[in-house]
């Protein structure tokens, strides 16, 4: 059985409960399907307090792995942050507002001082705010560059620095199917979504030969709060679940290290292909 979200609900200590000889694995939990070797691991989710980011730390913490979650909204951070103890993982919910470079440099000052090393960074938060460009705003415009795009860089950078030292690291960006194509009333949003992946493009270039692997995920339609918003036309019943973004994560964190993915582009499947 699954919630709205396609995520099975969890009872706490219902895996790996040896007492009764039955050990679920935790992967069957959220429904997640990608087996990676994760276990100990620190990851910064940016985003994580709802919709897409909030799958995707629900999956890693699954996994295992640490979670440092990000966003402004304490009670949604916290909220996940519960979510993923109630379920035997480990999360730390850091309020910030990515649009404000202080609040970026405390939180990777905080994962440095308690974890001492950042293994994945998920650039995942993201606005849109839409509307014809004869029409917009540019405090609008500095808006959705501040957190799509800007904030994207100072946590790279940030995540870099740690990762750098530490010889090793994974950094995924969330693009959007926008990062390639355009759709009217989307310009500035869409304009920042290229730019996430012309940033990704290069960093990955860069982080090469610091053993350091740098991907783009472009999404379709997810159902989500920012979709409403973004795409009003569009049936809900359609849409992608957070879920198939965090086992995309999934699958990139699963494969060995001879592998490398750039980019990754996954629609929902009433969509065009390619
Ligand atoms: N849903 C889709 O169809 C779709 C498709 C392609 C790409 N994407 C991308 O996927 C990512 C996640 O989107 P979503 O659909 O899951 O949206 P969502 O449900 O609206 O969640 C967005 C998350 O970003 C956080 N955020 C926004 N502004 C922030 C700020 N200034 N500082 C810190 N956190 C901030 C939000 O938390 P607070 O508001 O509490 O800060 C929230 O946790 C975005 O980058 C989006 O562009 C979504």
């Amino acid at each position: 059985m699954s919630d709205s979200s396609g995520w099975i609900p969890v009872r706490p200590g219902n895996f790996n409960n040896t007492s009764i000889g039955l050990v679920i694995p935790r992967r069957m939990i959220y429904g997640t399907t990608m087996k990676a070797d994760l276990e100990g691991q620190v990851a910064l989710v940016t985003g994580a307090g709802r919709g897409i980011g909030r799958s995707i730390s629900l999956a890693l913490a699954n996994a295992g792995v640490h979670v440092v979650l990000a966003a402004r909204t304490v009670s949604q951070i916290e909220a996940v942050g519960r979510e993923v103890r109630a379920s035997g993982g480990t999360a730390a919910a850091v309020p910030t507002d990515l649009s404000k470079e202080q609040d970026i440099i405390s939180l990777f000052s905080r994962v440095r001082d308690v974890h001492g090393k950042l293994d994945i960074l998920v650039n995942n938060a993201g606005i849109g705010i839409f509307g014809k460009l004869i029409e917009f705003s540019p405090a609008d415009f500095d808006k959705i560059i501040d957190v799509n795009l800007k904030a994207v860089f100072l946590c790279c950078q940030q995540a870099m620095k740690l990762m750098v030292g530490a010889g090793s690291g994974y950094i995924i960006n969330i693009s959007s199917v926008v990062g390639f194509k355009g759709y009217p009333n989307q310009s500035v949003y869409t304009a920042s979504k290229h730019g996430v992946v012309g940033l990704t493009k290069s960093l990955a270039a860069e982080a090469q030969e610091h053993n350091i692997r740098v991907s783009v995920i472009l999404p379709g339609g997810v159902d989500t709060d920012l979709v409403g918003k973004a795409r009003p036309d569009l049936d809900r019943s359609v849409l992608m679940h957070p879920a198939d973004i965090a086992n995309t994560v999934l699958y990139l964190l699963s494969l060995s290290d001879r592998a490398a993915v750039d980019q990754i582009y996954v629609r929902r499947r009433k969509s065009s292909p390619f």
